[in-house]
C-alpha cells in the first residue's frame, strides 16, 4: 500500500467533507431563504416579473424578463447579482418611499396630516384575479407600520399581448388632509449590462423625432410640464434596450407609455448598483396633490411591453393590445375623409363648402370634414384670433346652419363630420366676455396667450358641463353627424384656476376634468369616431385614446416627412389610429402622397376641383384600392422591413391573422445618385408552405406594373428571398398586394 497515496487519500477525504459541508450550509441557506422569504410572481405568455418580499417586509422587484419554466427559481436572481452593495435596501423597491431610509429617486413622497415627511411601506397582501378571458390583475398593498397610509400596486396583465398596464391606489385614514408630492404609477427595477434609451422630441410639425442614447450613470428625466398639448415636446413613450440597442427583429427591450394626457414624469436612474430604476407617474412639478382621511388617490396607468426578440415584436404586442383593449372600436373599420382646412383655412361659406360635398362625393370618401372656422357671429372666426369658444354657426357663412349641410351630405351620400376645439377660447369671443372666471389666467399678471388662445378651466365642473354641452348641442341639434376632429392648440400659461381651493391640484384636475367630458361623450355617442387632434400630434396618449377612434399625428403632411414621423409612432400606435391625409405639402407627386396616406388611416385635404384629370382619376381609384386592402393595414401585423434611417428607402409591410394577403409599403426617402432598391427585401409574417401571387397596386393612370401578372410565389421563397419592390427615382413608392393563391 503506498503510505503517500493514503495519505493524499485522506486529505482528499477531508476536502470532500469541508465540500459536503458548505454545499449543506448554501443548501440550506437558500432553503431558509426561500422559507422566509414571499416571490410574487407576475406572468405573460413569454415574460414574467418576480418580486420579493423580505424579512423586513420591503418588496422589492428582483426580475422582469423572459418567463422561466420553474416559477421556484425566481427567488436565486437576487443573490447571483455582484456590483456592489445597497446598504439602504431600497434600491429595487417595488414602490420607493420618500423620508426614511431612501436615499435616491424616490416613487411617493408625502406630508402627513401631522407635518413628518417620512414614509415606510411594507407587503400587507397580495392577490391575483381574473378579470377577463386573457386578463389577470395582482395587488399588492403595502402600509406604513407608523402612520395609517396605504398604497396598492396594481399590474394588469394582458397575457397573450405580453403587456402590462401598471398603476397605483394610495389612500390614507389620518387625522387629517395628507400632502402627496409625487405619487408615481409605475416603479420598475431593470438588470442589464447597460442601457440604451430611446426618447422622442418634436415641436410643431415635427412630432416624434427619436434620439437612442446609452443611459450614464445618475439620472435621466422624460417630461413634459405644458399642461395641456402636454406632448408638444417630447410625448410620454419611448423604449430600453438592454444590454445592446436591440433592433427590429433582436435584443431585449421594453416599451413604455404612460397613460396621460397632462404632465408627466419618467426617471431613468442607473444606480451604484449598475441597475436601472424605472419610476413613471404623472409630474409632480407644482402638483402637491391634498388628500382627505379615506379618499383615495388612483394614478394613471403606465403602459409596457417587454421583448427579448426586438423592437418589430414588442410594437406589435402594442399594437394589438391597443386594437384589442384600448381604443374605441378597435376591431371595426374606418372612415376615409375629405377635410376642408389646408384647401380653404378659415375662407369659405355655404355655397363652397355645397361644392365641396358633391366633390367628397366625386372623390369617393366617406366623409367630409369642416375644419376650423365654421362659428362665431359677435366675433366671427375668420381667422385665428377671435370666435373660439362661440360655438353658434357663423350666420354670414353659413346661413342655413350645420342643419343644411348635414342634409347637403346625405344627399350626396357622404357623411359629415365636424371640427370643434371645446377647451378652448380666444379672449374675443362671447364666452370669454360672460365667464372671464372659468379661463386659465392669473388673476393678477398680463395674460399670455398661447395661438391668440386661453384654455378653459376643466377642473370647475361647470365648465365641463360646457364642453360636454357643446358637443351634446351639435349631436342633439344634428343626430346624423357622422365624424368629430377634436382640436387642443394651447399649452397652459399662467396656471392659475378661479374654481380650485389648492392651485396646486390645477394640472391633475384638468385632466380628470377632461376624461370625465370625454366619459360623457363616450356613454352617450359610444361609436361615433372621433379623431384626437392637438395642432398635430400634440396630446398623443392612450390615455386619450381610450375615447377616439383615431389621432392627427402631426400637421406636416409633406410625404417624405411622413414617413419617418409614421415609422417612429407606429412602434407605439396601430396603424388603424393614424390619421393620414393626401395634401399640397411636399414635392412628391400624388401617388407617393396617396401611398403614404394609405399607410393608415386614409384622408384627402386637397381642392378636388383642382385636380387635373388623370391625378382625380388616380385618387379616385386610390380609394378603391384601399378600401380593397384596408383591412390588413387597421388589424393586421406590421413588419417594418427597411427603416427610412438606414436605407435609402424605407419597406413597410402589414400582414393579417390567417396569413393570406399581405401589403408592402415601399417609399424612396433619399435622393442620392442611384439610391433605390438593389436586392430584395424579405417579407415577413407569411406562411412558409403557402402560393402568393405579388402584385403592384395603386398604379397611376398610364404607367405599367414592373411585375409580371403573373408573379407566384412560396411563402418560403417570399420570407427567405423576398421580392425586389424595383424603387427608383422613377418609381419612388411602390405598394405590393401579396395574396394567397390556391
Ligand atoms: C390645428 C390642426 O392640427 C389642423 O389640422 C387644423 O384643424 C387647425 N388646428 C385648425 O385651427
Amino acid at each position: 500500500m503506498n503510505l503517500n497515496n493514503h495519505f493524499i487519500c485522506k486529505s482528499c477525504l477531508i476536502q470532500y467533507t469541508k465540500l459536503l459541508f458548505l454545499s449543506f450550509l448554501l443548501a440550506s441557506a437558500i432553503q431558509v431563504s426561500a422559507q422566509q422569504s414571499k416571490v410574487i410572481t407576475i406572468e405573460t405568455q413569454h415574460n414574467a416579473m418576480a418580486f420579493q418580499v423580505g424579512t423586513d417586509k420591503r418588496v422589492g422587484m428582483i426580475y422582469l424578463g423572459e418567463k422561466l419554466a420553474n416559477a421556484n427559481e425566481y427567488q436565486h436572481i437576487p443573490s447571483m447579482n455582484r456590483e456592489g452593495t445597497d446598504p439602504s435596501g431600497m434600491f429595487n423597491s417595488a414602490y420607493t418611499p420618500a423620508g426614511s431610509r431612501n436615499l435616491i429617486e424616490p416613487a411617493i413622497e408625502v406630508t402627513h396630516a401631522d407635518g413628518n415627511t417620512s414614509l415606510d411601506l411594507q407587503y400587507v397582501s397580495d392577490q391575483t384575479k381574473q378579470v377577463g378571458p386573457d386578463v389577470t390583475l395582482t395587488s399588492i398593498v403595502l402600509k406604513d407600520p407608523v402612520y395609517a397610509f396605504m398604497v396598492t400596486l396594481y399590474y394588469k396583465v394582458y397575457a397573450k399581448n405580453d403587456v402590462v398596464e401598471q398603476w397605483s391606489v394610495i389612500k390614507q385614514t389620518e387625522k387629517g388632509n395628507v400632502m402627496l408630492q409625487k405619487f408615481a404609477s409605475a416603479n420598475l427595477y431593470l438588470t442589464a449590462n447597460s442601457y440604451w434609451l430611446k426618447q422622442y422630441h418634436g415641436d410643431w410639425a415635427r412630432e416624434m423625432q427619436p434620439q437612442e442614447s446609452e443611459l450614464t450613470a445618475g439620472i435621466k428625466v422624460l417630461d413634459s410640464k405644458l399642461g395641456t398639448r402636454a406632448d408638444l415636446f417630447q410625448p410620454p413613450s419611448f423604449m430600453v434596450s438592454f444590454g445592446k440597442p436591440a433592433t427590429e427583429e433582436e435584443g431585449k427591450v421594453l416599451l413604455g407609455s404612460l397613460e396621460w394626457s397632462g404632465n408627466f414624469k419618467i426617471d431613468l436612474e442607473v444606480d451604484p448598483l449598475k441597475n436601472l430604476r424605472l419610476i413613471a407617474g404623472i409630474n409632480p412639478f407644482a402638483s402637491e396633490y391634498s388628500l382627505k382621511p379615506g379618499e383615495e388617490f388612483k394614478t394613471p396607468a403606465f403602459l409596457y411591453t417587454y421583448s427579448d426578440s426586438g423592437k418589430g415584436n414588442a410594437s406589435r404586442n402594442l399594437q394589438r393590445w391597443a386594437r384589442d383593449y384600448q381604443i374605441v372600436d378597435g376591431k371595426g373599420a374606418r372612415l376615409t375623409i375629405l377635410n376642408n382646412w389646408e384647401s380653404t383655412f378659415f375662407d369659405f361659406d355655404e355655397t363652397k363648402l355645397a361644392a365641396l360635398l358633391k366633390d367628397t362625393k366625386k372623390l369617393g370618401t366617406d366623409v367630409f370634414l369642416l375644419d376650423d372656422g365654421w362659428f362665431g357671429n359677435k366675433y366671427p372666426r375668420n381667422n385665428d384670433h377671435a370666435g373660439l369658444g362661440d360655438w353658434q354657426e357663423n350666420k354670414a357663412k353659413l346661413p342655413s346652419g350645420i342643419g343644411y349641410l348635414v342634409k347637403e351630405a346625405q344627399n350626396n351620400e357622404v357623411k359629415f363630420g365636424i371640427w370643434v376645439e371645446p377647451e378652448m377660447v380666444n379672449p374675443k369671443s362671447e364666452l370669454f366676455e360672460k365667464h372671464p372666471d372659468w379661463v386659465i389666467k392669473q388673476p393678477n399678471r398680463e395674460d399670455y396667450l398661447y395661438r391668440n388662445q386661453n384654455v378653459l378651466d376643466l377642473s370647475n365642473p361647470k365648465v365641463q358641463d360646457h364642453v360636454f354641452g357643446v358637443l351634446d348641442n351639435l349631436f342633439t341639434k344634428n343626430p346624423q353627424l357622422g365624424f368629430i376632429k377634436w382640436d387642443c392648440n394651447a399649452v397652459i400659461y399662467n396656471a392659475y384656476s378661479a374654481y380650485e381651493k389648492k392651485q396646486s391640484h390645477l394640472y391633475i384636475d384638468y385632466v380628470r376634468g377632461l376624461y370625465s367630458v370625454l366619459a360623457r361623450v363616450r356613454a352617450k355617442y359610444p361609436k361615433v369616431p372621433m379623431m384626437l387632434c392637438s395642432g398635430g400630434g400634440g396630446r398623443v396618449d392612450y390615455g386619450a385614446l381610450k375615447y377616439f377612434t383615431e389621432f392627427w399625428p402631426s400637421d406636416n403632411t409633406d410625404p417624405l416627412e411622413r414617413v419617418f414621423i409614421q415609422y417612429e409612432y407606429s412602434f407605439f400606435y396601430p396603424a388603424i389610429t393614424s390619421d393620414n391625409h393626401v395634401t399640397d405639402w411636399g414635392k412628391q407627386p400624388i401617388k407617393f402622397r396617396t401611398d403614404v396616406a394609405m399607410m393608415g388611416k386614409l384622408g384627402f385635404d386637397i381642392m378636388v376641383g383642382k385636380l387635373n384629370e388623370k391625378d382625380l382619376q388616380f385618387c379616385q381609384q386610390a380609394i378603391q384600392t384601399y378600401k380593397g386592402f384596408s383591412d390588413v393595414v387597421w388589424h393586421g401585423d406590421q413588419y417594418r422591413l427597411l427603416s427610412p434611417w438606414e436605407n435609402d428607402l424605407a419597406s413597410i409591410q402589414y400582414a393579417n391573422e390567417s396569413r393570406s394577403k399581405a401589403v408592402v409599403f415601399n417609399y424612396l426617402t433619399s435622393n442620392r445618385y442611384g439610391a433605390g432598391s438593389h436586392l430584395p427585401i424579405p417579407l415577413k409574417g407569411l406562411d412558409a408552405n403557402k402560393k402568393y401571387a405579388v402584385k403592384e397596386v395603386n398604379l397611376y393612370p398610364g404607367t405599367r406594373s414592373a411585375f409580371k401578372e403573373d408573379a407566384v410565389f412560396t411563402g418560403d421563397y417570399l420570407m427567405k428571398i423576398g421580392v425586389n419592390p424595383m424603387v427608383n427615382a422613377g418609381r419612388a413608392s411602390v405598394i405590393l398586394e401579396i395574396d394567397e393563391v390556391q
